[in-house]
Formats: C-alpha cells, structure tokens, sequence
C-alpha cells in the first residue's frame, strides 16, 4: 500500500527517488518553484534541460539532480487555468500527474514528492486541484504497486490545510 503524506516546506530539500518540478514548456527554469529547483540543482540541470526540446502542456520528463540530495527531478507542465475550459484543465493538471506517475513507475522509483503543479502562477485553484489529485494519485497506487510514497510538498499553510482535508479519512 502507498503511504500518502504531506511536507510542509522547501521541495529542493527532500531526498527521495524523485522530485516533481511545476515547469513551463520551455523546460529552461522560472520562477516559483521552478526557480528554486535551478537555482538549487545548479547550472548543470539547465544544460541537460536544453538538450530536452521542451515539455508540452500535461507531460513529464525526467532529468538528473544534481546539487538536489534527491535523485532525479521529473518536470511536468500544468496548465495554465486562464487557457481553458474547466474540464479541460482538469484533465491536463491528471496528465500531468500520471505522465509523472509513470515515469517513476517504468523506473522502479520508490518514494516520490509533488510540488502542487499548477496552483501558484499558473493559477489553477487550488481546492480544487486537491480535490481531484488526491483520488487520482490514490487510484493509479492502487493499479500500479511499487509506489511507496508519494508526499504532497506544500509550500504554504493554505495548501497544507487542503491536503490535510483531502487525506483525511472521513
Ligand atoms: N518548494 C515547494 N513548493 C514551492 C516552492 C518550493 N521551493 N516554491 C513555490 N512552491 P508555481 P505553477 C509552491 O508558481 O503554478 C514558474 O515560473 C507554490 O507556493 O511554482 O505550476 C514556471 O517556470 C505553489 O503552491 O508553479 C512556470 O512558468 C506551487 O509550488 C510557472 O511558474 C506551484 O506554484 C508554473 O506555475
């Protein structure tokens, strides 16, 4: 079974088999947490996600670390909320994590941490993010053992207090 759990704090500090990066379809770093992963991981990180040609909005690619004390770092592109409709949106913020999802899958990683893809300068909202990540993430553990953690890395105490809601078990 999969043990879903939240950290509140910096993602660059964790080390676990993979972090997942909010990134744009440049893949050539930004602000937010984009920006503190290049900063933290250092100039090498930038010069293999140029080799990349870019992520379209809803896929995942993976990358090495470097400086990061975790092993890989796994950059998805949320959708931008203003850009679509609704249920649209939805759907590329799921892309997003099962494209994620089954990048560690396919290699055997283990213990993974998702920043809260979409919810900060992308604008998506993020009670509602939550509320379809949570069941999402919980349905493909369950389809695909070998996942052990999957943490929820909040940055504020807002998104914290929704994670917490959306884990708890009533
Ligand atoms: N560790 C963990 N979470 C963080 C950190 C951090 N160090 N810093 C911010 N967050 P955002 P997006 C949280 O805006 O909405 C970039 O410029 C933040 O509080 O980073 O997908 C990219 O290059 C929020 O809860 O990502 C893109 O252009 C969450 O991470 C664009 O922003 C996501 O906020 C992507 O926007």
């Amino acid at each position: 079974m999969t043990v879903l759990r939240i950290y509140q704090g910096d993602i660059t500090t964790l080390k676990v088999d993979a972090i997942v990066n909010a990134a744009n379809e440049s893949l050539l770093g930004g602000g937010g947490v984009d920006g503190a992963i290049h900063r933290a991981a250092g100039e090498g990180l930038l010069k293999e996600c140029k080799t990349l040609g870019g992520c379209k909005t809803g896929e995942a690619k993976i990358t090495g670390a470097y400086h990061l004390p975790a092993r890989h770092i796994i950059h998805t592109v949320g959708p931008i909320w203003q850009q679509h409709s609704p249920a649209e949106a939805d759907q590329l913020l799921l892309n997003c994590y099962m494209n994620s999802l089954n990048i560690c899958f396919n290699y055997g990683l283990e213990v993974i941490a998702f920043a809260a893809i979409s919810t900060g300068v992308y604008g998506f909202p993020p009670d509602r993010a939550t509320q379809i990540v949570v069941p999402f993430i919980r349905k493909y553990c369950t389809a695909h053992p070998g996942i052990q953690e999957i943490i929820f890395c909040c940055f504020d105490n807002e998104t914290t207090a929704l994670y917490e809601k959306a884990l708890s078990p009533t």
